[in-house]
C-alpha cells in the first residue's frame, strides 16, 4: 500500500496535490470562479463570531483560519484548544458560529467542545475528515475534506486540506459579509486553481531537505519562527518534529523572541524561520537577525526575493513558490513537514509509529 515509498508519513506528503485538489474541487467553481460551499443552506451574512476549537495539527490549521476570516471577513474570531476550551465556560452569543476541526471526527476533547458549543445555541459547522464520524454526525455543517484515510500518525495531508477548506470558507464568509469583491473571488479562484501545482513545486525540494537533515538531526532543541499567519505553522513544523524525532521544539511568534526564548539561542541550536517576502517579512528578518547574531544557526524558508535578500549568512535555505496569503501556508506546510520527515529518518526513529502517540485520541 506503501507504493515505492519507504512510509505511510512520505507517502501522504506527496499525495497533498492530488488530494488538496480533490477537496478543493467540491468548495470552488472554476469556470464561474465562484468559491461555493457544499450542500449548505446558511446564511453566513447572519454569523457575526466565529468560535474555533480543535486538538493539535487541527488546531493550528484553526489558527491559520482566524487570521484568514479576521482579515478577509472581519469577523472576530476565538479560538481555543478543545481540552482548555471546554473547561472555561466560554462566553457564546446568539449569532455565533462554532467551527470544530478534525481528522478523525472522534477526539474526545473536541467532540466534548461541540457538545458544549450545542448548548450554547451555536451554530455547529466541522471540518473533518472521516465522514462517517461521531463529529460529522453531531455537527449542523460538515465541510468534508477529502485527504483520504491517513495512516501516518504524524497529521500531514489531512492538515493540507483543512487549510484549503478555511481558505474557501473564509472566502465565503468575506463575500457574504461584502467585505470580498467578485473580481476578488475570481482572482483568489485563479490561486486556489494552482494550488496543486505550486505544492509539486514546493515538493521538487525533498532531495535538499534531505540533504539538510544532518543539520537538525544532532540538536537537543530546535526553534522555529513565523509572524502573522505564519506563527502557526512555526508551531505545526515544530509539533511535526518533535512527534516523529523526538527533538525538543517550539514554534514562536517570531517577535516574542526577545522577550524570552532568545536566551536558548547558542551555536547548537537550529532556528527555522518562516519568512515570506511580503508586509511582515522586514520584521521577521530584524528577529531573524537577532537570533543570528547571537550564534543561532538559521534555516531559512521563503521565496526567491525573501532568500535574495535575507539568505546570507543562513545555514541553509529553502526557496518555496510565491503565492497569495490565502494560499501561502498550505504551501509552507510542505517544507516543514519533509524536513520533520528527513529528521527523523536520519535518527532512525518509527516514523509512521511514534512511541507513546496514538492516531485517534478518544480519551480526555
Ligand atoms: C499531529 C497530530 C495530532 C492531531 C490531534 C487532533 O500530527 O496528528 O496533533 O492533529 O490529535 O486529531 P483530530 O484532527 O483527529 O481531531
Amino acid at each position: 500500500e506503501k507504493g515505492n515509498y519507504r512510509h505511510y508519513m512520505q507517502k501522504e506528503i506527496f499525495e497533498q496535490p492530488i488530494v488538496v485538489a480533490q477537496t478543493l474541487q467540491s468548495y470552488v467553481r472554476p469556470f464561474e470562479g465562484k468559491i461555493a460551499l457544499p450542500d449548505i443552506d446558511l446564511d453566513l451574512a447572519g454569523v457575526n463570531r466565529v468560535t474555533i476549537v480543535a486538538c493539535g495539527t487541527s488546531f493550528y490549521a484553526g489558527m491559520v483560519a482566524k487570521y484568514w476570516i479576521e482579515q478577509f471577513a472581519r469577523v472576530p474570531v476565538d479560538i481555543d484548544v478543545a481540552s482548555e476550551f471546554r473547561y472555561r465556560d466560554p462566553v457564546m452569543e446568539d449569532g455565533g458560529l462554532a467551527l470544530f476541526i478534525s481528522q478523525s471526527g472522534e477526539t474526545a476533547d473536541t467532540l466534548a467542545a461541540l457538545a458544549y458549543a450545542k448548548e450554547q445555541k451555536q451554530v455547529i459547522a466541522a471540518v473533518i475528515n472521516v465522514p462517517t464520524s461521531t463529529m460529522a454526525r453531531e455537527a449542523d455543517i460538515v465541510l468534508p475534506t477529502h485527504a483520504g484515510p491517513e495512516i501516518g500518525v504524524a497529521s500531514t495531508k489531512a492538515f493540507t486540506c483543512q487549510l484549503a477548506v478555511l481558505a474557501a470558507f473564509a472566502a465565503n464568509l468575506a463575500r457574504a459579509k461584502g467585505k470580498m469583491s467578485e473580481e476578488e473571488e475570481a482572482d483568489l479562484v485563479a490561486h486556489l486553481r494552482e494550488v496543486p501545482e505550486t505544492l509539486n513545486q514546493a515538493l521538487d525540494h525533498d532531495e535538499d531537505i534531505a540533504s539538510m537533515a544532518h543539520l537538525v538531526a544532532p540538536a537537543r532543541d530546535v526553534l522555529y519562527l513565523g509572524r502573522g499567519q505564519d506563527y502557526p505553522l512555526a508551531m505545526e513544523g515544530a509539533l511535526k518534529l518533535k512527534e516523529i524525532s523526538y527533538i525538543h521544539a517550539e514554534g514562536y511568534a517570531s517577535g516574542e523572541m526577545k522577550h524570552g526564548p532568545i536566551a536558548l539561542i547558542d551555536d547548537k541550536v537550529p532556528v527555522i524561520v518562516l519568512a515570506p517576502s511580503g508586509p511582515l517579512f522586514e520584521k521577521t528578518v530584524s528577529n531573524m537577525q537577532e537570533v543570528a547574531a547571537r550564534g543561532g544557526k538559521i534555516i531559512l524558508i521563503s521565496d526567491a526575493k525573501g532568500i535574495a535578500e535575507a539568505g546570507e549568512g543562513c545555514m541553509a535555505t529553502i526557496e518555496m513558490p510565491e503565492a497569495h496569503p490565502l494560499i501561502q501556508p498550505i504551501v509552507y506546510a510542505v517544507p516543514v513537514q519533509l524536513l520533520a520527515y528527513h529528521v527523523a529518518v536520519a535518527k532512525g526513529t518509527d516514523v509512521d509509529q511514534p512511541r507513546n502517540l496514538a492516531k485517534s485520541v478518544t480519551v480526555e
